[in-house]
């Protein structure tokens, strides 16, 4: 691993101004992207394997990458499954090394998590904690649609409910991730300093020997029903 990962440079230094009044109308409007078949059978075979182990309380690693955080997870909560969704078919089938017995209370999917995230609250298969690990910044000023928060999906996110928590290098991205929940859930979610003694993910791992500063906020969300 090489310390070499660069920072996030933006001219962006605060949220977004137009993020509240984006949220709102993603919140006012029903987004109706239809679901592509691909996603629709990665979300069914999924759901079938979560099943056949019993249905635990469940955990999603939207955005998973390799899926070593995934594997993390899933050792850490044994009593959970942890389904890891991520769009990569080449970053999920990397192998993993992994230092003794590989746990099975785990998934890897390749799914668009746009229509994924759908799926499971369709389904009201609803997550226990719910994972959005270091996720591409888009940190230009115009890119603010393609961040998570800034995305027609992000009330179908929330309304899944859980323990809902996001990570990245980006203070910017923390906080607007954070104001985006607490204006749909009506709570005040606080973005922090997070210095993990052990990483979590790849990106984590890499940021935190290139020295950058991490940022996660965490909220407990009430699920909220199906409007699509
Ligand atoms: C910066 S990487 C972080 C990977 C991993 N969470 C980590 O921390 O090591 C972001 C990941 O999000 C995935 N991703 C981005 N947009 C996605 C989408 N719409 N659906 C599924 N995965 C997506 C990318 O393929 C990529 O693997």
């Amino acid at each position: 691993m090489h310390a070499n990962s660069r920072f996030v440079s933006s001219a962006q230094t605060g949220i977004h101004e137009q993020l509240t009044a984006l949220v709102a109308k993603h919140a006012a409007t029903e987004f109706k992207k239809p679901f592509m078949p691909y996603n629709h059978a990665a979300f069914d075979a999924s759901i079938a394997a979560w099943q056949a182990q019993g249905a635990k309380p469940l955990i999603l690693d939207a955005g998973c990458g390799v899926g070593l955080s995934t594997l993390n997870l899933a050792a850490q909560f044994p009593d959970h499954f942890v389904i890891g969704v991520d769009q990569s078919a080449d970053r999920l089938a990397r192998n993993i090394v992994w230092r003794d017995d590989m746990p099975a209370n785990f998934i890897k999917v390749r799914a668009d998590l746009v229509d994924y995230w759908r799926l499971m609250l369709k389904a009201n298969v609803r997550p226990a904690r719910h994972y959005v690990l270091y996720p591409n910044p888009w940190p230009k000023i115009g890119q603010l649609q393609r961040r998570w928060h800034g995305h027609p999906v992000f009330p179908a996110i929330v309304a899944l409910g859980g323990e809902l928590e996001c990570r990245s290098n980006w203070r910017v991205y923390a906080e607007e991730f954070a104001s985006a929940i607490s204006q749909l859930n009506g709570t005040h979610v606080q973005c922090e300093a997070y210095a993990p003694d052990r990483a979590l993910t790849p990106f984590e791992q890499k940021y935190q020997v290139s020295g950058h500063a991490l940022w996660r906020c965490r909220a407990t969300i009430q699920p909220a029903a199906w409007r699509g």
